[in-house]
């Protein structure tokens, strides 16, 4: 299985992904000085910093907006150029009703997707959380240009004017900034292609990210420890690549109380051709990002982990590439688990449970967590079932899993329940071994009762199949087009309601 000399030959050296840099300021509220102006207006006349301008230009700002109809509906906006001293003065709607923490980042995105991105602005917030407008800007200003010959660096800064310039800083910098920077980490690892992003190198990028970060731990498990534990199902999915699995374990203990932490179980598939079961030509390019689950993981535990969140909080990452060889499992094959139990393999593709199978073990015996997630790109039947707007949710406890949906509204990243009940997992029994790993349709249900089998029915458990909402073939004002991140808000959220005592 190891053939190391081949991985270490193609091995190509990742060098730092190439991003924009946005630096983000905070401001009391004043005449900003000339250049690039963002001016957030509500519904009605003119009040505060567009006020004055308008005055400074003799109506020239009222009365091209009156021409134009604008009606600062929320997200709305508008360019108008040498207003007063101003070259390029953008107008914002913010429609009429008091804003939401999501609705703050919506609009966030909406002034990123406005700007010029060349050049420094100042955006006249008023009253506005600043703090959110630019979290939400920097979630929707995310672009991946590590492969662009011809992309320029450039090195602005963006100022938010408000009431609160130094609660906003303090807010943005201790706590935002390190939840948008997760999202953007597991966007750049989803968006990597799979002939630069393998296990190890998956590993080595989660080292990376969490070096120097206080009270965190990182281990990463090779074959050789795997074997120890009888991960049969995870090595058996690695075993066709001559990249060969990890199981990357990332430990955040932020509660000196010592409570039971939060543990996260991600799929980190690196590429998925389906293995023996191999897919078919269309779209599989897209199984570069078969490890989004596992690179949404880290982003929530660096997010927690900077922020200084007071908890507990683990996240385990089943590394694996999917690939077709001579030594590859086969349809048929049957798999020992670390927890004893054995799976026989219907279709390689279906190569998700398999991973999660091991990796949910390790986690639920190694950490007792008071409640064990599990985030993977499971099924394409999901994506059929729910779109592009919900992840699927689900878990033996109907309650445990309808008690998330609030926090996804909340966040902006929302899940719907699935479910999952006593005729599936009868489903899944196998002739030959316990369990087998595929049954027909439903997809997502199957998937879940395959991951549900390898933990304990008293274990507080929610399964989330993002195969639908981790890739978007057109953007929202705070994920841009392509690798959306999908995840880290999410768990976020659950993270920061647990941390809050709820
Ligand atoms: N990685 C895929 C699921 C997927 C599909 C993710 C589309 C993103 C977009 C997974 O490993 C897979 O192949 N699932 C199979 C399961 C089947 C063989 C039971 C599927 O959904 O077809
Ligand atoms: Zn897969
Ligand atoms: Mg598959």
């Amino acid at each position: 299985m190891t053939k190391f000399w081949l991985a270490t030959a193609l091995s190509l050296s990742l060098s730092t992904f190439a991003s924009a840099k946005d630096n983000f300021a905070f401001a009391p509220i004043s005449m900003p000085s000339d250049g690039h102006v963002t001016l957030l207006v509500g519904e009605g006349d003119l009040s505060g910093t567009a006020a004055e301008i308008d005055a400074a230009s003799d109506g020239a700002l009222s009365k091209a907006l009156e021409n134009a109809e604008f009606k600062a509906k929320f997200g709305k906006s508008m360019h108008l150029y040498n207003i007063g001293d101003f070259t390029r003065v953008t107008v914002m709607g913010v429609g009429d009703e008091d804003l939401s923490m999501r609705q703050l980042h919506d609009l966030g995105g909406h002034i990123a997707k406005a700007s010029d991105n060349k050049v420094s602005l100042n955006v006249v917030a008023g009253d506005l959380d600043a703090a959110d407008l630019a979290a939400g800007y920097k979630l929707g200003a995310y672009s991946f240009k590590k492969y662009k010959s011809d992309a320029k660096d450039h090195d602005r800064t963006v100022t938010f004017m408000s009431s609160d310039p130094s609660v906003a800083r303090s807010e943005f910098e201790g706590d935002l900034n390190h939840l948008v920077e997760g999202v953007n980490f597991t966007r750049d690892m989803g968006t990597e292609p799979g002939g630069s992003m393998y296990p190890e190198l998956f590993a080595q990028k989660v080292r990376e990210k969490f070096r120097g970060v206080p009270n965190v731990k990182v281990t990463v498990l090779g074959v050789r420890e795997m074997a120890r534990f009888n991960m049969g199902a995870l090595m058996g999915v690695g075993k066709g690549s001559i990249h060969d699995p990890r199981l990357v374990v990332v430990e955040y203990m932020g509660d000196r109380g010592g409570s039971a932490p939060i543990a996260l179980v991600g799929k980190g598939i690196t590429f998925d051709t389906g293995g023996i079961s191999i897919k078919g030509n269309s779209g599989m390019w897209l199984m570069k990002a078969d490890l989004s689950g596992a690179a949404a993981v880290a982003g929530t535990v660096y997010a927690a982990a900077k922020r200084g969140e007071n908890i507990n909080l683990v996240g385990v990452m089943a590394m694996a590439e999917n690939m077709p060889a001579e030594d590859a499992i086969r349809p048929g094959d049957v798999l020992e688990t670390m927890s004893g139990k054995t799976i026989e393999v219907m279709s390689t593709d279906a190569e998700g449970r398999l991973v999660l199978a091991d990796g949910v073990r390790y986690a639920q015996d190694k950490f007792e967590p008071s409640l064990l997630i599990d985030i993977a790109t499971l099924t394409g039947s999901v994506g059929r079932a729910l779109g592009t707007d919900y992840a699927g949710i689900m878990s033996r406890d109907k309650e445990l899993a309808a008690s998330f949906i609030d926090i996804g509204e909340k966040v902006g990243e929302e899940v719907w329940p699935l479910p999952l009940n006593d005729k599936h997992f009868k489903k899944i029994k196998s002739d030959i071994a316990d369990i087998k790993s595929t049954s027909g349709s439903p997809g997502a249900s199957i998937g879940g009762a395959v991951i549900g089998t390898f933990i304990d029915e008293d274990q507080p458990w929610i399964h989330l199949d993002i195969a639908g909402v981790d890739w978007l073939d057109s953007g929202t004002p705070t994920t841009p087009k392509g690798h959306s991140g999908w995840g880290v808000r999410f768990m976020d959220g659950v993270v920061r309601d647990r941390a809050a005592g709820n």
